[in-house]
């Protein structure tokens, strides 16, 4: 068995256009006071329409190359997490190799919405452990905007577009890593759903009746995500024989202030030590925890020797967790 993994570059894109609240206004019945009230977010990015995901995760996975000082040919596996990818196949994942150069990869994608990038770390982690692996590409990209009603508020208001990733490589010292965890419950797949695949191929109807957009139960899934991120960061920290106290610094997914406050308070973290910036960029899906893991590196709210806790939750029902040491 190999070394745990860490990480060794980060990088996120997003795109340029900025979508404020007072602008939502004019697009459907709310108020930015609603939205600031009951999901804390001010403003998101939403990709023009016509631009293609893929390019945003490969801006984001060049800066993540250039920050672990590795050349795309190093890449021997790239795994992304999205459930908006350019095209139903080929993967996303492929589409971004091709778009690096990374010729040495195997490239696949993985479907865990929000989860992906934590669910992608863990994958990465094992592969790294028990094939060998010395060089892994994990993106997580999302462009939600693609597939939001506009004409419902309950769920417009929420989602921004971006991609961040990370580059993984086998741990040298006490850094890295310290203990992953994912886990699923589909019994609740109908609380958050898109259409569109198989089961629910696109007609005329379902494109006019916007049944083809976003479904969510928000009230429901808002439940759900504060149990089940409760479970994730639980175990994750039971794993790493850690406790909350232990941890300088928290990201959770950043899909609702009130659930990032929820669990902080559930946890008894210190709200100092908890990430926030779903106020500028909203609920980015699988992007949210990589966008924010390489602003907290580039700003210095990371330091060398911090012990991180990520937590995430997505459609699925999907949660996962992560404790690492930078
Ligand atoms: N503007 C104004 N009013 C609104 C809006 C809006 N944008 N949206 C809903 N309302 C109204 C509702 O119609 C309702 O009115 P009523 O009382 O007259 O019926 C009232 O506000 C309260 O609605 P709730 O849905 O109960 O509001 P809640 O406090 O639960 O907040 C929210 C809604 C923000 C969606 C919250 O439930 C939430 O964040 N849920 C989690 C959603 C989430 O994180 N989804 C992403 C999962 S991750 C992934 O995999 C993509």
């Amino acid at each position: 068995m190999q070394p745990h993994s860490c990480i060794i570059g980060t990088g996120h894109a997003v795109p340029e256009r900025i979508l404020t609240n007072a602008e939502l206004e004019t697009m459907v019945d709310t108020t930015s006071a609603w939205i600031v009230e009951r999901s804390g977010i001010l403003q998101r990015h939403i990709a023009e329409p016509g631009s293609s995901l893929s390019d945003l995760a490969a801006e984001a996975a060049v800066a993540a190359l250039a920050a672990a000082n590795t050349t795309a040919e190093e890449i021997e596996l790239i795994i992304v997490g999205t459930v908006t990818g350019d095209m139903k196949f080929p993967s996303m994942a492929c589409l971004l190799q091709e778009k690096l150069g990374a010729t040495n990869a195997a490239a696949f994608d993985i479907s865990a919405a929000c989860s992906g990038f934590l669910y992608g770390l863990h994958l990465a982690n094992s592969l790294i452990q028990t094939e060998g692996y010395k060089k892994v590409l994990v993106v997580a990209a999302e462009m939600l905007s693609s597939m939001v009603n506009w004409q419902d508020r309950n769920t417009s208001v929420l989602f921004g577009d971006g991609a961040g990733a990370a580059v993984l490589a086998p741990a040298t010292d006490q850094r890295g890593l310290l203990s992953t965890y994912i886990k699923s419950d589909g019994r609740h797949s109908k609380l958050l759903f898109n259409p569109g695949g198989s089961r629910y191929p696109l007609t005329h109807e379902s494109l006019d009746s916007n049944f083809a957009c976003i479904n969510m139960q928000g009230r429901e899934v808002f439940r759900h995500a504060v149990v089940s991120m409760t479970d994730a960061l639980h175990e994750a920290l039971q794993r790493a024989q850690l406790t909350p106290e232990d941890l300088d610094l928290l990201i959770p997914h950043q899909a609702n202030i009130r659930i990032i406050e929820g669990i902080a308070k559930r946890f008894k973290i210190d709200p100092a030590k908890v990430y926030i910036n779903v106020d500028r960029f909203g609920n980015t899906s699988a992007a949210s925890i990589p966008i924010a893991i390489n602003e907290a590196i580039d700003s210095g709210v990371i330091k060398a020797g911090h012990i991180v806790g990520l937590v995430t939750f997505g459609a699925g029902l999907t949660w996962s967790a992560c404790i690492l040491r930078f």
